[in-house]
This record gives C-alpha cells, sequence and structure tokens, in this order.
C-alpha cells in the first residue's frame, strides 16, 4: 500500500566547480541585506569565505556575518542570529558550511519574524509560514541539509537534540561546488558517507508491500557511496568522488525517496540522543547504532529485506537462507565501516557506557511517538531501543 505524498522540492541547485559563481546573480534576488553564517573557519583556510565576499561585492548588496557555529550546533547562535537579523534589517540568509551551519541558518531563517524563542519554535515543531529566504554553499557531503526543510539544533541546558522540519526552512538555492569539499579531512569524509548511508537505509529498510520503484535507485545510491568514500578518504582532491559523494548526499535525503511510506528513523533517533549528551559527531554515532540496530531486528519478518540489502549492496551471495544472507551482509557492512573507513566499532571505544541508556531511549521515544512504539522498520519499544544501545556497547 502507498501512503498519498506531495513530491515538491523547489530549491534550486547549481552543481559544479563553477557553482559559486553563480552567487552574485541570484543574491539580489532574494535580499539586499545578508547575513552570513560560517563555522569555526574552515572556509578562511581554503579561501572559499573570499570567494564567498568577493561574490557579495559583485551583487552589490550588504552584508554582516556571523561565525563559530560548532559541529552539533546550539540554540544560543541561532537566537542571537536570530536576534541580529531583526536589529539589522537582515533580509536574506547565507549559510556556508557543513550541516551544522546550515541548520544553524535555517533556525535564524526561520525565527527572524517570530518574537517566540527559537528553541520553542523547534520544540513545538511550529509549522511557520514565512522565514528569511537562506542560499546555502555547502562545504562537505554528508546531511543534505542545503536541499531539504530540517534543522537540527542541540538545546545544551536539556541535553535535547531536536529536529525542526517545516518547509519554510528549505533552502531557496543551494551552490554544490565539489572542490569546496577538498579540505575535508578523512575522518570528517568516513562520518559524512556513513551518515549519507544511513539517510537511505532508514528508508530502504521498511516491509512495505507492492512500491519499489525507489529500490534500486537507492541501492545504486548506497553502492557509489561505499565505492567512493574510501576513494575520498585516500585522496581528497579526488573530483571524481567529491562529486559523486556530493551528489549522494542530496538524494539521500531531499524528500524523493522516503514519499510512500512514513517511518520513523530508528538509528536517527538514538543518535541524536548520543551526541546531545556526548557530542560525538552524528555519523560515527550512525556508524556505531547502524549494525546493530540491523542484527536486533533481524527476525523472520524484516529477513528478506535485509536479505535483499545484503545481495545488492553490500555483494553477498544469495542464499536458500534469509536470515544467514542478512547475516553476512551486515557483517560486511560493519566491515565497511570499522575496516575501510577506519571508524570505532563499539560504543565502549568512544568511552560511552550504559549509564544514560534507559534514559536516553525514553526520551527518543517521547520525541517521535505518541503511543509508546518507535514504528520504523520493525515496530520497537523503549527497552527495545535501550537493548540497542547496549548491543552497540
Ligand atoms: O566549523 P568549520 O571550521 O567549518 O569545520 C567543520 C566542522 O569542524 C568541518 N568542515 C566542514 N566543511 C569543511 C570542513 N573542514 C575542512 N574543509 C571543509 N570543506 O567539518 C566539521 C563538521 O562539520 P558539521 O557541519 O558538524 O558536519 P555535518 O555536515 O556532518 O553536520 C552534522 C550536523 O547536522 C545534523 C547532525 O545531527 C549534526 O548536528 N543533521 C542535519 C540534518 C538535516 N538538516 O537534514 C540531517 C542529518 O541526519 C543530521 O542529523
Ligand atoms: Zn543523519
Amino acid at each position: 500500500m502507498v501512503d498519498p505524498f506531495v513530491y515538491h522540492n523547489p530549491t534550486k541547485v547549481y552543481f559544479g566547480n563553477d557553482a559559486l559563481t553563480h552567487i552574485h546573480e541570484e543574491l539580489p534576488r532574494w535580499g539586499k541585506n545578508a547575513l552570513l553564517v560560517y563555522g569555526g573557519g574552515s572556509i578562511k583556510d581554503n579561501g572559499i569565505y573570499d570567494t564567498i565576499v568577493e561574490e557579495i561585492r559583485k551583487a552589490g548588496i550588504s552584508a554582516y556575518e556571523i561565525s563559530g557555529v560548532r559541529p552539533n550546533p546550539e540554540i544560543g547562535l541561532a537566537e542571537k542570529g536570530a536576534r541580529f537579523c531583526r536589529e539589522t534589517g537582515i533580509d536574506l540568509i547565507l549559510a556556508a558550511g557543513g550541516g551544522s551551519v546550515i541548520d544553524t541558518a535555517k533556525v535564524i531563517a526561520g525565527s527572524a519574524l517570530y518574537e517566540e524563542n527559537p528553541w520553542d519554535l523547534v520544540k513545538s515543531r511550529a509549522q511557520i509560514s514565512h522565514a528569511l529566504p537562506l542560499l546555502a554553499i555547502p562545504t562537505m557531503a554528508a546531511t543534505g541539509s542545503e536541499m531539504n526543510g530540517c534543522a537540527v539544533i542541540t538545546n545544551p541546558d536539556t541535553h535535547e537534540k531536536l529536529g525542526w522540519t517545516t518547509e519554510a526552512l528549505r533552502p531557496k538555492v543551494s551552490f554544490l561546488c565539489p572542490q569546496n569539499t577538498y579540505t575535508v579531512s578523512p575522518a570528517q569524509t568516513a562520518y559524512g558517507s556513513a551518515d549519507i548511508l544511513s539517510h537511505i537505509l532508514e528508508v530502504y529498510l521498511n516491509r512495505a508491500e507492492g512500491f519499489d520503484a525507489m529500490d534500486g535507485f537507492m541501492e545504486s545510491m548506497m553502492r557509489s557511496v561505499i565505492r567512493w568514500a574510501p576513494e575520498a578518504m585516500k585522496d581528497g582532491f579526488s573530483e571524481e568522488a567529491r562529486s559523486n559523494l556530493l551528489w549522494d548526499s542530496e538524494w539521500a535525503i531531499n524528500d524523493l525517496i522516503d514519499r510512500g511510506h512514513s517511518l520513523s528513523w530508528t538509528c536517527h533517533a538514538l543518535e541524536h540522543e548520543l551526541s546531545a549528551c556526548y557530542l560525538i559527531p552524528h555519523g560515527l554515532g550512525l556508524a556505531i547504532l547502524t549494525p546493530a540496530f540491523m542484527e536486533y531486528v533481524l527476525n523472520d519478518d524484516t529477513a528478506p529485506r535485509l536479505a535483499q540489502f545484503a545481495v545488492r549492496v553490500m555483494g553477498v551471495k544469495e542464499g536458500k537462507n534469509e536470515k544467514k544472507t542478512a547475516r553476512k551482509g551486515i557483517k560486511k557492512l560493519k566491515k565497511f565501516f570499522t575496516r575501510t573507513l577506519g571508524l570505532p566499532a563499539s560504543l565502549s571505544e568512544i568511552n560511552i557506557d550504559d549509564r544514560l541508556f534507559e534514559e536516553m531511549a525514553a526520551h527518543a521515544l517521547s520525541w517521535k511517538s505518541r503511543d509508546g512504539i518507535l514504528h520504523g522498520f520493525y515496530p520497537l519499544t523503549e527497552e527495545d531501543l535501550a537493548a540497542i544501545y547496549r548491543k552497540a556497547l
């Protein structure tokens, strides 16, 4: 059965190594007073900042800036940004960085026109009708934030990391330049690639019947990530690897593949708790949790899908016993994360113990579910979620 759906993704994308040369054409279409949002300085080190400043000059608009967005971005900077926009008459936001920067820029854009505290808007999942227009310049392949309507932001006071999804937050234009991602470190490349794979897997692992139009597309994108991530880690300047990863990252999470059957994203629900409490990189948490989740939910109902993943994505030889085939696929995925991408295999390897497992499981469930069950690939209770953390220990 296919759930009725609307597909509408109006983000205009410039893709290619000349993408940034179009910034000055787009800026005056969206505003006169821009706020440039960026992170800890990577855009200054690799020259992207200078290019943007030159584009702003060519556009003939005025611009201010707010910097210092950190990974797992916090609501405080977004509050400051929104206030600044109101006081200064900012009418356009330009974000240059990874998902953390783009998400902070989204919260600024989405709350600048409202009196409410930004955290209250996030917490109430406010479906706002207006936001300042946002133009995004992603500098790494990972979250796909530059082409979707979601912002993920942390409140350090409550240790909550929540996603705010509303159409008004979707960037108007995004400038995707593979060369901008050349300086992403091997470790960040690995985290980003694990994130892309997880975005696809959260959708691919479903038990819906009769709507397989996207299966081949998802499988091909996952194979692409598995092929190009190690290349990009080995040679950061590989245009082929960087281009493929960047384009994969967009289509993994821009509303295309997940239409037709609604699912709660279990690994993301669990991971957001981890990075809220322990500040670990999002993709790293996913790389540890995903195989543990797959092992935990493997049963007679889920085996056919997991076996399909094993055969079509991980290259496992098809066998008669689907569970056995599925197990081999999970093992190969784990090996890909740990041996090929060099990521830790367990939570204990990154010094996370079991103290908060029950609390995190309860919070993940309360945010994601109204009936005490997380309706993902397989229905899971609070106890199940805590058990998945333990399996990942
Ligand atoms: O801060 P700077 O100096 O820019 O350095 C960043 C940061 O330290 C660095 N970096 C980025 N581009 C670079 C670079 N270093 C060298 N060269 C470049 N070209 O990378 C570090 C990590 O950046 P961050 O933005 O945190 O990474 P990512 O893009 O993986 O974003 C992760 C955040 O996005 C959220 C995650 O939970 C996490 O908070 N997510 C957002 C989603 C969305 N909006 O749709 C969905 C995702 O599932 C995810 O939850
Ligand atoms: Zn993610």
